[in-house]
């Protein structure tokens, strides 16, 4: 698919400005299951309600989204909206009451515990707000937490590696409260990065930074998106969208546009933004 950068958006990297992201080697490769420009994932219709107190909540009311391989977009949205709900089946840690969704060509619609969590280990990679690192542990130990659950042999040099993508080669053996919230959350990116997935979803990555620290972390996700990952960035906040090629906006539950789900054309002209 053709890459267009609309006028809004800032560039990757100031000029004269190291890009954060060190030159792609094959050790970062995403493993990527399906070629660029082709069918990632597609939700048809899906639907989820939770019951809380006797009442019936419809947080997702038949939401499709279709997402190519190598795709950076936002899914943005008032508060209560239904982002994390959609973010939770996307990213396989819930499922959804009805509809289908297919991951990387395997319908995952049906599937549950061990088995759902196997796929979304192998393709997704998680960020969050409030970074979910532990407290006791180094960067580097945080980051190769997720490679020593699969015994990893290589654990150590892939964290030492992904730190090194995230630019901070130099705070390997920090623990969290020895790190600013940017750096925190550059060890959570290395910790999402260093199973390789071939998705990145990150809900609301920047809601604890400043102004100044969440535009370079969303400058981070812009690099590691130009290595060929598919970024999907939930949130409710346009300066966020901005950085995305692609925005879907949903309200109460359903995708309200600025697009119905479906994947934009190739070449297609990205959507104004602001
Ligand atoms: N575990 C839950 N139990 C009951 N209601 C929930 C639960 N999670 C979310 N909701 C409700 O579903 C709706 C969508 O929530 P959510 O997906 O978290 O929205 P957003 O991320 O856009 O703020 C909200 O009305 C919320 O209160
Ligand atoms: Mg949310």
């Amino acid at each position: 698919m053709k890459k267009v950068t609309p006028p809004t958006m800032p560039p990757a990297a100031a000029p004269g400005r190291q890009p954060i992201v060190a030159a792609a080697s094959a050790e970062d490769q995403a493993v990527t299951p399906v070629p660029v420009g082709q069918t990632m994932l597609d939700a048809r219709n899906v639907s989820k309600t939770y019951e809380l107190g006797g009442a019936t909540v419809r947080a997702l009311d038949g939401v499709s989204l279709h997402v190519q391989s190598g795709e950076m977009l936002s899914i943005t949205g008032s508060s209560g909206s239904g982002k994390s709900t959609l973010m939770n089946i996307l990213g396989c840690l819930d499922s959804a009451d009805s509809g289908t969704y297919v991951l990387a060509g395997e319908d995952v619609s049906k599937l549950s515990g061990d088995r759902l969590a196997e796929i979304r280990n192998r393709y997704i990679g998680f960020v969050f707000q409030s970074f979910n690192l532990l407290p006791r542990l180094s960067a580097l130990e945080n980051v190769e937490l997720p490679l020593l659950y699969c015994g990893d042999k290589k654990a150590k040099e892939r964290a030492q590696h992904a730190l090194a993508t995230v630019g901070l080669d130099d705070r390997m053996h920090h623990e969290p409260n020895q790190l600013s919230g940017g750096q925190r959350q550059r060890v959570a990116i290395a910790r999402a990065i260093v199973t390789r997935p071939a998705i990145l979803l990150a809900d609301e990555p920047t809601g604890n930074l400043d102004s100044r620290t969440g535009e370079e972390i969303l400058t981070l996700f812009r690099e590691l998106h130009a290595q060929g990952r598919t970024i999907i960035l939930v949130t409710h906040d346009a300066k966020v969208s901005a950085h995305c090629p692609r925005e879907v906006r949903i309200a109460d539950g359903h995708i309200v546009g600025p697009e119905n789900g479906a994947a934009p054309a190739p070449g297609a002209p990205p959507v104004a933004k602001l």
